[in-house]
């Protein structure tokens, strides 16, 4: 399989072949994403919640996103390797923005960033791609806005809000954008941005006529059980699993079960005697 490039996702568009993306956050979900053919990792700030416990991705900083990023980096040779932007990071200024964007790429071995915000991010997007960096845009619930949204709530329900998503497809496209995220949005709405762009859009609770699917690694697996979105569907239950195994192993160690001399080391007699005496 070939390393993924911007180029393939702008292929697999023109020729109607969906995108895959996966979030992952280390070095192991960076190898199981990898192995399953996935196009894309997302090394999203989703991590700040799914990862380190935070209630909302706003605590999440360059330094957390860039060690995650190096660790995922380090288990993934083919998927497209996307660092999201934290909180922060890209608001104040736009100089800010090209240099905290440049550290994914030259510290964190990222292949592009993304960012969260419409029209009101296109300067700063634009100078970013200026500087050779690949930009994936991010709009609908975008959760770094969470405390201007009042909640994780659907975005663009009414014409009006949608007419403004819409605008800001458009703008980010005109920006330079390689690839927008749709997250929590109407599925015809993802759809009539999906066909008046010329770059893929990547869904996340956006319907089933997006150009690509992503969600989150721990919700995927089930490894997340605090809050589970509507639109993510389990593909298996590991934090069920886990916990068998981990209270198995507990009780054994409790009981004496474990170890049995299979996972022990006994020395050879004559050593043992010498030492005895
Ligand atoms: O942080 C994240 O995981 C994301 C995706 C859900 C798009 O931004
Ligand atoms: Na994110």
């Amino acid at each position: 399989r070939k390393k993924v490039t911007t180029t393939t996702f702008l292929q697999k568009k023109k020729k109607g072949q969906p995108i895959s993306m996966l979030t992952a956050y280390d070095y192991p979900s960076a190898l199981a994403a990898d192995a399953a053919r996935f196009d894309s990792i997302l090394v999203g700030d989703s991590l700040g919640m799914v990862v380190l416990g935070y209630e909302n991705t706003l605590p999440v900083t360059m330094q957390d996103m860039l060690h995650h990023c190096k660790a995922v980096a380090r288990g993934a040779s083919k998927a497209l390797l996307i660092g999201d932007m934290p909180f922060m990071s890209y608001q104040a200024s736009i100089d800010e923005a090209v240099r905290n964007a440049g550290r994914f790429l030259q510290e964190a071995s990222m292949d592009a960033v993304k960012l969260e915000g419409g029209q009101e991010r296109a300067e700063a997007i634009r100078r970013i791609v200026q500087a050779g960096i690949p930009v994936c845009g991010h709009i609908g619930l975008t959760p770094q806005s969470v405390q201007v949204f009042g909640g994780f709530k659907m975005q663009g329900k009414t014409a009006l809000t949608a007419q403004k998503l819409l605008q800001d497809a458009l703008a980010l496209q005109e920006a330079g954008c390689f690839t927008l995220v749709l997250e929590s949005i109407p599925e015809q709405l993802a759809a009539a941005i999906t066909q008046r762009l010329e770059i893929p859009t990547i869904g996340i609770g956006a319907g089933a006529n997006c150009d690509g699917q992503v969600l989150v690694y721990h919700d995927v697996l089930g490894l997340f059980d605090r809050f589970v979105p509507r639109f993510a569907r389990q593909y298996a239950n590991l934090n069920q699993q886990i916990h068998t195994a981990l209270t198995q192993f507990r009780e054994e160690i409790d009981s004496r079960a474990f170890p049995t001399p299979e996972n022990s080391t006994a020395m050879q007699p004559e050593e043992w005697q010498a030492f005895s005496e």
